[in-house]
């Protein structure tokens, strides 16, 4: 064996795993914004379509259940790769832009006037303008860690930043802008004092290997397919199971639905974190529902 097919830092074996690098003109330098997907994950993608493409927990077929049965190992897959308690904790999004947002909306919707978001100004706008949106909702005020002259954050701050007021911080786990490393077992120590949940924006930190949110201590966690080494439009929001089951509806309809009348729905908490749709987990009938059951 030679010291190349043993070494997996090896530029040219890990490059023949990528197919979309096949072409010797391409210097692929752009993963942080979108990485190449390698033929393991090509592979399981066409043999999903030729398979078990069919409506997930939707049908009694056996491709159906084929495609129930693959959507369920992802969950499963996602949740060991961050040392989730449960696949139940895992939410599919359609990115991590998507996941910064339902939070924001979710868990947002109970913060009111006075109450504080500690962000920093390393982060990527996605992890900013939702929580713009919601201060301007529900008039919220939105502190700011600085950085320090290395490009890290400044946690010598956190003692003036972060108040009583504060009720999330939501921080990048990894900068975007500097590559930093956030400490986040700091970050929860001081967070929890106040009272405060911690969301970590893992979008850079993700594709780098298995995570573990229970060491970290977090709250909720967020990462995207693409930056991965997976496909586009998909992401993952990671939440502890009690803060999911509280969260307001973010989006209804689909999976989540027990019966639908003209004037309103119900949905079923159980059957929500079961698809891990991030819709509503309350379980009451909502007015605000589609118009639909004509025998209602
Ligand atoms: C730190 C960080 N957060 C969030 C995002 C947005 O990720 P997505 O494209 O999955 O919405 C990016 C994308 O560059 C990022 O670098």
């Amino acid at each position: 064996m030679n010291a190349a097919s043993t070494n997996p830092f090896d530029a040219q074996t890990l490059k023949r795993q990528f197919p979309g690098l096949a072409d010797p003109r391409l210097h692929y330098l752009d993963n942080a914004a979108t990485a190449q997907m390698p033929a393991v994950v090509l592979d399981a993608l066409r043999r999903f379509e030729i398979e078990a493409r069919a409506n997930v927990h939707e049908g009694a077929h056996f491709r159906a259940r084929a495609a129930t049965e693959a959507y369920g190992k992802a969950r499963a897959q996602a949740a060991r790769f961050l040392n989730a308690c449960s696949s139940e904790e895992i939410v599919f999004t359609y990115g991590a832009t998507s996941s910064i947002n339902l939070v924001a909306h979710c868990f947002g919707e109970e913060l009111k006037p006075g109450d504080e978001i500690l962000l920093s100004i390393l982060e990527h706008h996605s992890n900013l303008t939702p929580w713009q949106s919601l201060a301007e909702r529900h008039g919220v005020a939105l502190r700011f860690l600085p950085m320090t002259p290395e490009g890290r954050l400044d946690l010598d701050s956190l003692g003036t930043q972060l108040t009583n007021r504060c009720r999330l911080v939501a921080l990048t786990h990894c900068s975007n802008v500097t590559g930093a490393m956030t400490d986040a077992p700091s970050i929860v120590a001081a967070a929890r004092v106040v009272g405060a949940k911690v969301f970590l924006d893992g979008a850079q930190r993700a594709p780098h290997g298995p995570l573990d949110v229970r060491e970290l201590g977090v709250d909720f966690y967020a990462f995207s397919g693409h930056k991965s080494y997976g496909p586009t439009g998909i992401g993952v929001l990671w939440g502890r199971a009690e803060l999911l089951a509280a969260l307001p509806p973010f989006m209804t309809g689909g999976q989540m639905i027990e019966e639908v009348t003209l004037s309103r729905h119900l949905s079923s908490a159980a059957a929500t974190l079961r698809s891990g749709h991030p819709a509503d987990r309350r379980g009451d009938w909502s007015r605000r529902g589609p118009r639909l059951d004509a025998n209602a």
